[in-house]
């Protein structure tokens, strides 16, 4: 990373839709690299001393587990901390340590660790049995509810996001009879294989920037992908001039909120629905990771953008494994009538539909204003702290989540993203690891402020960031 490309002002910040929230540094100063460097030797020192237990955990678990996890996302070098139990917002850890969650799960904790409501649905559940695989009115119930909320006439349920957007593809190509579908550079959808071309391709094999070619993980039979740069309508409209006829569907984020949080230029969404429409092809929104986190009705509504289908899991479960896909009736008429297949021995079982209840009741407009509050004071508080000691950063948030990206430049799609200081985003995140703050581990994501964080929670990451600031200024 040069400064010249810390401090590029050569590219105007777009205009950006006002229901998100990103301010836009006014002036900078580079951080001294060797400063960080230095700052980092000295964290990851602290950081193993601190936790002997972890260590010793991470030894026993690569024993059974390929890196010592159940999934590559929880892993991170020399360590992961492994965590013994949760309530509220808070962790602790094998060592005996008390974390503040901003990861909360990826995004799924929305109501905080062990609600007392979801521990009460789902108590009440096991005594009337946890498995029927057959129709119940718990799972219709669900269905109704998120029917209403999210404005679908029709969905289904299922147990991962990587299955919900499996499934929304398979019902693009059955309906529309294409086979194909375009996906944004740099997208993160889940394990399934049409969706896992170029998730985060090294730059050097993705092409030219304005126009990306598709990279396909050598163990994917991807079918036909297309991959367009997000907030970037011409390339899109050139792609389907080309390949109009083979496109079933747009599989996008409405916000991407898996290279940190890229926001949608005003008319961006709009501008790709009409796309689709022009080209007989269907808009998938993927709300996995947006979802409830984006305020009561999801991205969608919020952003004011219809998609035809959209998908979702993680915040909607309250912890427990629930996903759904759904959207326009004729759609999902393919499964009614036979034309495609959706099965699934766990879907809509009573447990995670008592929890699913519980989260419905929990996500009132209220709870979720006041969340978005305490996230929106925080992300002023930083860029104060950012505008202070003139930190090469802005913040970025929408709804109840919100990141600092180390970039003065605008992030508006994942080329930007890979031209944002890493290193400084690594070192601020176990900066706050070792001061008892757990934002996700992987740099890509976001923090999360729950209905269980507090004002005085945020203020725990506003002041260990200026800690932080201090050290990369004295
Ligand atoms: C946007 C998005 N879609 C799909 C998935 C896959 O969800 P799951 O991990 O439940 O399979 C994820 C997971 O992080 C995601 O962020």
């Amino acid at each position: 990373m040069t400064d010249t490309e810390l401090t590029d002002a050569t590219r105007a910040w777009p205009d950006h839709d006002p229901a998100t929230k990103r301010t836009v540094p006014e002036s900078s100063v580079p951080v001294d690299q060797d400063r960080v460097e230095k700052l980092m030797a000295q964290e990851w020192e602290r950081f193993s001393s601190s936790t002997t237990g972890s260590s010793a955990h991470h030894a026993r678990a690569l024993g059974t587990l390929p890196l010592g996890v159940t999934s590559s996302f929880q892993y991170w070098e020399p360590h992961p901390i492994a965590i013994e139990s949760a309530k509220g917002a808070w962790l602790t850890d094998v060592d005996g340590r008390q974390l503040l969650d901003l990861s909360m799960g990826f995004g799924a904790m929305l109501v905080g660790h062990l609600h007392p409501l979801v521990v009460e649905y789902v108590t009440k559940a096991l005594e009337s049995g946890t498995l029927f695989v057959t129709p119940s009115p718990s799972a219709t119930s669900v269905a109704e509810l998120f029917q209403k909320r999210f404005n679908l006439e029709q969905l289904r349920f299922a147990n991962s996001g990587t299955e919900a957007t499996m499934y929304a593809v398979k019902a693009a190509r059955v309906f529309t009879g294409r086979r194909g579908i375009i996906k944004i550079e740099g997208g993160y959808h889940g394990g399934y294989d049409a969706l896992s071309v170029s998730v985060k391709p090294e730059v050097a094999e993705a092409g030219p920037e304005e126009s990306p070619i598709p990279v396909v993980p050598f163990e994917a039979e991807a079918g036909i992908v297309h991959v367009v740069p997000y907030n970037d309508l011409d390339r899109l409209e050139a792609i389907f001039a080309e390949h109009g006829d083979e496109i079933s569907a747009v599989v996008m984020e409405p916000v991407l909120e898996n290279i940190s949080i890229v926001l949608p230029d005003a008319g961006y969404l709009q501008g790709v629905r009409e796309t689709c429409d022009r080209h007989g092809a269907l808009l998938v929104f993927d709300e996995v990771k947006t979802g409830l986190t984006a305020g009561y009705a999801g991205a969608s509504r919020r952003l004011g953008v219809t998609a035809d289908l959209i998908t979702l899991a993680k915040s909607i479960g309250g912890g427990l494994p629930l996903a759904a896909f759904g959207g326009r009736a004729d759609i999902m008429a393919t499964i009614s009538d036979g034309r495609m297949w959706h099965f699934g021995t766990y879907n809509g079982n009573p447990l995670v539909m008592a929890a699913a209840a519980a989260v419905d009741e929990i996500c009132t407009e209220e709870a979720l204003d006041h969340a978005e509050e305490i996230n929106n004071g925080a992300l002023d508080a930083l860029d104060e702290v950012i505008a202070r000691y003139e930190l090469p950063a802005h913040t970025v948030g929408f709804g109840v989540k919100g990141a600092v990206t180390w970039a003065t430049a605008p992030v508006r799609n994942y080329r930007d993203y890979k031209r944002t200081d890493f290193g400084t985003a690594e070192l601020s995140w176990l900066w706050g690891v070792n001061r008892g703050i757990l934002t996700p581990p992987g740099l890509d994501e976001q923090w999360l402020v729950s209905v269980a964080h507090t004002q005085d929670d945020m203020g725990l990451l506003v002041q260990e960031f200026e800690e932080l600031a201090q050290a990369l200024r004295a």
